[in-house]
């Protein structure tokens, strides 16, 4: 982490020197990955090259894998770290999904170590949902010491949650069923 200016670049030099390159970054390197920051270093440094993206298995599907069906209809993915974006567009987008009533996966909800974001998206989420809406917290999904918790909106703070945790807020549809968070897509039986 950090470095992923430096890592792209001496990817791109190690390419250009004839050689067969593989940048790793974890999950999907398309989402919120190294793959977007390659193309463009490549194209900066003017490098004709072959650049393959491997897609992989990002934090959105493998956590509501572990927590049941929570993305069964229209989702949206916000990223909490106001690193590269300032928060008035984080503040912008996360009203906009809420009151579009869209399920909501947070990634980065602790961003730099700091929980002051997460505290403010929570104070927003509530404007527009039920402090009983279905909330699911996930940490080191599909790795070793993996946790799950399903609360509540409400008691969202409550958790511990860090830099390798997802969270799902559910939207108006989601319920609990068998202590699972399953959103209804609707059909009528
Ligand atoms: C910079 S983003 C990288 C996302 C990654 N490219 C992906 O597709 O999952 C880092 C954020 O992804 C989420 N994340 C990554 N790995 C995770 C895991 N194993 N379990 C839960 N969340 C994870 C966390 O929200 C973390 O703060």
């Amino acid at each position: 982490m950090r470095q992923e200016i430096e890592r792209a670049k001496m990817a791109i030099m190690k390419a250009l020197e004839n050689k067969r390159v593989a940048v790793i970054s974890g999950g999907d390197p398309g989402i919120y990955g190294m793959a977007g920051l390659v193309l463009e270093v490549a194209e900066r440094e003017k490098a004709n090259i072959q650049i393959e993206i491997v897609p992989g298995v990002t934090a959105a599907t493998a956590t509501a894998a572990t927590l049941g069906a929570p993305l069964m209809g229209d989702f949206v993915v916000i990223s909490l770290s106001d690193i590269l974006i300032p928060w008035n567009l984080i503040e912008k987008r996360l009203r906009a999904a809420a009151e579009a009533d869209f399920v909501i996966v947070l990634y980065n909800p602790q961003s730099q170590g700091r929980r002051e974001p997460l505290a403010k998206a929570h104070e927003i989420l509530l404007e527009y949902r039920s402090p009983n809406t279905p909330v699911g917290i996930v940490r080191r999904a599909g790795r070793e010491g993996e946790e799950t918790i399903i609360t509540t909106l409400k008691e969202l703070l409550d958790h511990e949650v860090d830099m390798v945790t997802t969270i799902i807020v559910g939207n108006s549809t989601t319920r609990i069923i068998n202590q699972r968070m399953v959103t209804s897509r609707g059909y009528d039986f």
